[in-house]
């Protein structure tokens, strides 16, 4: 906490609050300071000031959009988005997409070191045994239109699941198991790990049955002899051939781009699970809220919109109108831009090579020649390089999954059926901290109305009605309304 100044030692702040003299030594830790240490700098109440301010409580961080706030400590993944370094547990991500699998990386980042043979093959078993999911489930999908967003399918589905596993339901257990393992209770870390088996196993299989559902196709028990993705696109596309076996560039191609979508830190999605798991919900809880946030343009949906935005541009020729519709802020440059990533992303230019291996079998796709076009002009164009804005890892996937036959909107699911891997990386590494978990409640600075007494409605005036559109409830069409309807005579309908 920050205290009257008693000694600076050199790893601190010296902060001095002008309002009251008083000076304030907070420590510097691991390049962080505590935002709890200016609850401790206070002043009077200015005079007339709202008491809503909360002045004499302390003073409270401000950070809208968490662009500079630290909420946990973790030893999984590190980026440096000035220099454009991406490393998983310390292995850069460059050398583990050329030598690692999908899979081993998984092991990586959840458990923290490279495995061995023997570690690799029960972890592989154990993930793709638990590919089967429940057959009632095949009621919860059809329940779904044909035309359902995958996203919004995949975000219940994982929800759904959980509901067939009350050891992970810390509400049916009536105990917060996740975190009895730093308590010395061994079977919680094994109840913790089965459920991570089941979501990364199932993962493909409800993304696979999604899009069934959309093919209006029966659905395909997951195969077994293949690798994740092998599986993944075997029960997406048998169709009762005999000896289906997917094509292995496609299957490798896939691995590597799950590989490069596996984590990211504390991205928006990530950040939604470990908000939600703070609460100690069951993890499929957790994880269909972070597939929530995932499927947002400004996120995961990005994959799907850099196609969108391809198409409606149709040709190379076309790329400079559209920078400047960017310019005039018309139009958004979607796969380009990072919260964190001041360069280009890392994994795009893994990911433009994995575009060259795909397009050797399945052609190139006519969307290429616009997106080179445009991520050059881009890259030349003093707009885009003064708000450093650069390509990022959705700019270039969405061609390769076009190019791959995946229809648009399945592209965000191809994003976040790898990202459940890093999210139970974190989620894990959350339940295990030393001291347990806080859950997780911001503070907010209120702006809002003072203390007012109720008006009875009589007394209302409509000049209390805000003339603001934002503070009256819009007029909504109704659906299914028609001429007829509008026209025919009933019970409590007034006669016009
Ligand atoms: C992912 O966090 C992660 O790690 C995410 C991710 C992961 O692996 O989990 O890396 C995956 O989500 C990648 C990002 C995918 N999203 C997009 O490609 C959508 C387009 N990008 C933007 O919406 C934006 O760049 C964000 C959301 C990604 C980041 O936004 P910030 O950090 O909040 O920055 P900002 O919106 O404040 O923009 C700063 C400036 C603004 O201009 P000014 O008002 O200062 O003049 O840059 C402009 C913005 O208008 N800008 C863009 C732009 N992105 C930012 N202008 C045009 N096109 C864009 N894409």
């Amino acid at each position: 906490m920050g205290r009257p100044l008693e000694t600076s030692s050199s790893e601190s702040l010296t902060v001095r609050d002008n309002r009251t003299g008083k000076t304030y030594n907070i420590p510097i830790v691991d390049n962080s300071v505590s935002a709890t240490a200016f609850k401790a700098i206070s002043a009077p109440a200015k005079p007339n000031e709202r008491e809503e301010s909360g002045t004499e409580k302390g003073l409270r961080v401000a950070d809208k959009g968490f662009l500079n706030t630290a909420v946990i400590q973790s030893e999984i993944t590190y980026i440096d988005g000035e220099a454009g370094v991406l490393r998983y547990r310390g292995y850069p991500i460059e050398q583990l997409a050329l030598h690692s699998s999908f899979l081993e990386t998984a092991y990586l980042l959840i458990y923290g070191s490279l495995p061995t043979k023997d570690q690799f093959r029960v972890f592989e078993t154990e993930v793709l045994h638990h590919s089967i999911i429940h057959a009632d489930a095949e009621e919860f999908f059809r329940s779904f239109r044909y035309d359902a967003h995958p996203m919004a399918i995949l975000t219940s589905a994982f929800a759904y699941l959980g509901s067939y596993y009350s050891e992970a339901n810390p509400s049916l257990q009536g105990r917060q198991w996740q975190t009895l393992f730093t308590k010395g209770d061994k079977a919680s870390l094994a109840n913790m790990d089965k459920q991570i088996f089941r979501l990364i196993g199932k993962a493909t299989t409800l993304a696979a049955m999604a899009y069934r559902i959309r093919q209006g196709r029966d659905f395909v028990i997951p195969p077994t002899g293949l690798s994740y993705t092998g599986s993944f696109l075997y029960q997406m596309d048998h169709l009762g051939e005999e000896n289906y076996v997917p094509n292995p560039v496609l299957c490798k191609a896939l691995d590597v781009l799950f590989l490069l979508h596996a984590d990211h830190e504390l991205n928006a999605s990530c950040t939604t699970v470990l908000q939600t798991g703070s609460s100690l919900v069951d993890p499929y809880s957790a994880i269909a809220a972070g597939c929530a946030s995932l499927y947002g343009p400004l996120h995961g949906g990005a994959n799907e919109a850099v196609i969108r935005m391809l198409i409606s541009i149709g040709s190379p020729a076309n790329v400079p109108a559209f920078i400047e519709a960017v310019k005039r802020r018309e139009k958004v440059l979607s796969g380009f831009g990072h919260r964190v990533y001041k360069t280009t992303d890392p994994r795009s230019y893994i990911i433009r090579k994995t575009a060259d291996e795909v397009f050797k079998v399945t052609g190139r796709d006519e969307l290429l020649e616009t997106a080179m076009a445009l991520h050059d002009a881009a890259m030349k164009d003093e707009y885009f390089t003064k708000r450093r804005l650069y390509p990022n890892v959705d700019f270039w996937s969405g061609l390769i999954y076009r190019a791959m036959g995946f229809p648009m909107d399945f592209f965000p699911v191809l994003f976040a059926v790898p990202r459940v891997v890093g999210w139970l990386a974190h989620w894990r590494q959350m339940m295990l901290q030393e001291g347990g978990v806080k859950i997780w409640r911001p503070r907010q600075i209120y702006v809002g109305a003072g203390k007012r007494d109720y008006v009875p409605m009589a007394e209302r005036e409509s000049s209390l009605v805000n003339s603001d559109p934002k503070k009256t409830p819009s007029t909504v069409p109704h659906s299914g309304m028609t001429k007829r309807t509008m026209l025919a005579s009933y019970r409590g309908k007034s006669k016009l």
